[in-house]
């Protein structure tokens, strides 16, 4: 397998290494920034001998070397710096986005494409229409990060191991996510026996609230450790034909009620991608919930460049 990661700034970089000493594959990592992603592919080359993991990393500024690739994740971007309008960072991002796809279209035609620039849902609808690759191939890394951020925070509230918990977050990377409670489990048993409604509730806001309590710690840039392992998951799912449930954010042609937006849902992720969304029985007020964010999300579609 050959894992191209386009854009070697923290995530990317991050999620290089997670694959490569995990032996996921043959990884490229690209970026515009003439030597960066050969600086890091080198440095992470000279990791091999010290950690004994013999695995192959190279670096590229020439976007042409992704010929070839199964899987390509694209993390190319900006963050949103301070002063810049959501609508800025939108513009800015798709003209990344439309620039690496349109090369992605024209070399690999038959690859697995995982999204990760943020808008994530709308860089994620934006990508489908410029490659004009099947939604199975063509997703975004969002929710996974999310539920993996709820079940952390819930493992802390009530001092259990975060590895016993299975949490569910769904809809938007942002905002409007829904963290479910009812669909979140401590080995098998609901979160719902363990904390009232408010509780949940608080859980709930601080996990919304995660990457920016992260973004304003750090000064400046964004959440990575996290992010970077929630891609390397999916692609693992992918590489080793996993069949496991993870929240990706996918298209959907009438699962849910919701038509032509992509946006955080459950599925089934295998060799072939997405292989298969599925669709949980949510409460009348979540139904709700989910159906305005996709309404948000579709205003902000006129804004991109299509
Ligand atoms: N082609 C290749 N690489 C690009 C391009 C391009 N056209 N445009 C920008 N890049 C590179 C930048 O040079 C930079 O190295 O993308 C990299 C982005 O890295 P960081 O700025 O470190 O951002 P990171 O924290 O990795 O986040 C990347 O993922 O989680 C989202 O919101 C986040 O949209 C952001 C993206």
């Amino acid at each position: 397998m050959k894992i191209s990661i386009i854009g070697a700034g923290n995530v990317g970089s991050t999620t290089a290494l997670r694959l490569a000493q995990e032996g996921v594959g043959d990884i490229l990592l690209v970026d515009i920034v003439k030597g960066l992603a050969q600086g890091k592919a080198l440095d992470l080359e000279d990791a091999r001998p010290i950690l004994k993991f013999n695995y192959s990393i190279e670096g590229t500024d020439d976007i042409v070397n992704i010929k070839g690739s199964d899987i390509i994740v694209i993390t190319a971007g900006l963050a949103r710096k301070p002063g810049m309008t959501r609508e800025e960072l939108l513009a800015k991002n798709a003209a990344i986005l439309k620039e690496v796809c349109l090369k992605i279209k024209e070399s690999c035609p038959g690859s697995i494409v995982i999204v990760v620039t943020n808008p994530l849902d709308l860089m994620t609808y934006f990508a489908l229409k410029v490659t004009g690759f099947s939604p199975d191939k063509l997703f975004g890394m969002g929710v996974s990060l999310d539920a993996g951020r709820f079940a952390n925070l819930i493992g802390k509230e009530l001092n259990v191991p975060c590895t016993d918990i299975d949490a569910c977050v769904i809809g938007p990377h942002g905002e409007g996510m829904l963290p479910l409670s009812a669909f979140s489990s401590i080995k098998g048993v609901s979160l719902n026996k363990f904390v009232d409604e408010a509780k949940c509730e608080e859980l709930a806001r601080k996990t919304v609230y995660r990457g920016a309590e992260i973004v304003s710690l750090l000064g400046s840039g964004s959440a990575y450790y996290a992010p970077s392992a929630a891609v390397a998951a999916i692609v693992k799912a992918i590489v080793k034909d996993e069949k496991r449930n993870i929240g990706v954010s996918a298209y959907l042609n009438g699962e849910y009620g919701i038509k032509d937006v992509c946006i955080g849902v459950p599925c089934r992720m295998g060799r072939n991608g997405i292989e298969g969304i599925i669709e949980l029985a949510l409460s009348e007020k979540e139904r709700s919930t989910l159906h305005s964010s996709c309404v948000s999300l579709k205003q902000l579609l006129s804004q991109l460049p299509l």
